[in-house]
């Protein structure tokens, strides 16, 4: 079963409530909030005040997706605030079993991120203590960018990977996520899609229909 998550950071930040509401309406899994420091990725996009907010309006379950050097300094705060799944880049640390395991005393769903140019052999050793792979199929950073088609192969090579190991591993893509794209990483094993301004946030006003004519799609495919 394919899983839509609209990354927030795309929603219409004056109008985030009502925004919040109509995808809530149109029945999504989770809403995905990308969190940055501005070093490890080069912006900002939302804040964990912003992650409160969105907390007292909805009951949808909350992603936070930590681009950010030094993910430990967020993990009480996201504990406080029931974030029920985190995911943190490999990349930036060296120790990331103790990370996992931190999450997971806390109750919390663990998924690895990946960087385009990181391959899946780095996070290999710890296929087995997580609950999601988040592949990233653009630069993380900024919404409006161009998927990677190389991720195709990166995805189906993760998917073989948590087959032979018969894990309950979820495969998350986030970046340029339009139906196409989207199509095209479900035949290779994903099964929660990052949605953004390719798919939910194109700018037409009615944010509902949007999302209902995204999952129509999608789902057509599956
Ligand atoms: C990149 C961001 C974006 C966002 C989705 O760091 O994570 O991928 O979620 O935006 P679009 O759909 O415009 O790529
Ligand atoms: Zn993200």
């Amino acid at each position: 079963m394919v899983k839509i998550a609209p990354s927030l950071m795309c929603a219409d930040a004056l109008h985030l409530q009502s925004d919040l509401e109509a995808l809530d309406r149109a029945g999504v899994d989770f809403f995905h909030i990308d969190v940055m420091d501005g070093h490890f990725a080069p912006n900002l996009a939302m804040n964990l005040d912003t992650v409160r907010q969105i907390r007292t309006v909805t009951k949808t379950p909350i992603d936070v997706h930590l681009m950010v050097d030094r993910p430990a300094s967020y993990f009480l705060a996201l504990e406080r605030l029931q974030v029920e799944y985190v995911s943190f880049h490999i990349e930036v640390s060296t120790q990331p079993l103790r990370l996992i395991q931190d999450l997971k005393a806390r109750g919390t769903k663990v998924g690895i991120a990946l960087n385009p140019c990181t391959p899946v052999e780095n996070l290999l050793v710890v296929l087995d203590e997580i609950d999601f792979v988040l592949v990233m199929t653009v630069e993380p950073g900024f919404t409006g960018q161009t998927f990677i088609s190389a991720m195709l192969e990166k995805i189906s090579t993760l998917d073989e990977q948590i087959k032979r190991r018969r894990r309950n591993v979820a495969i998350a893509v986030d970046g340029n996520i339009s139906v196409e794209t989207g199509r095209a990483c479900i035949m290779r094993g994903a099964s929660i899609l990052v949605a953004g301004t390719s798919s939910i946030f194109t700018g037409k006003p009615d944010l509902y229909s949007a999302c209902l004519e995204f999952k129509r799609q999608i789902c057509s495919a599956c």
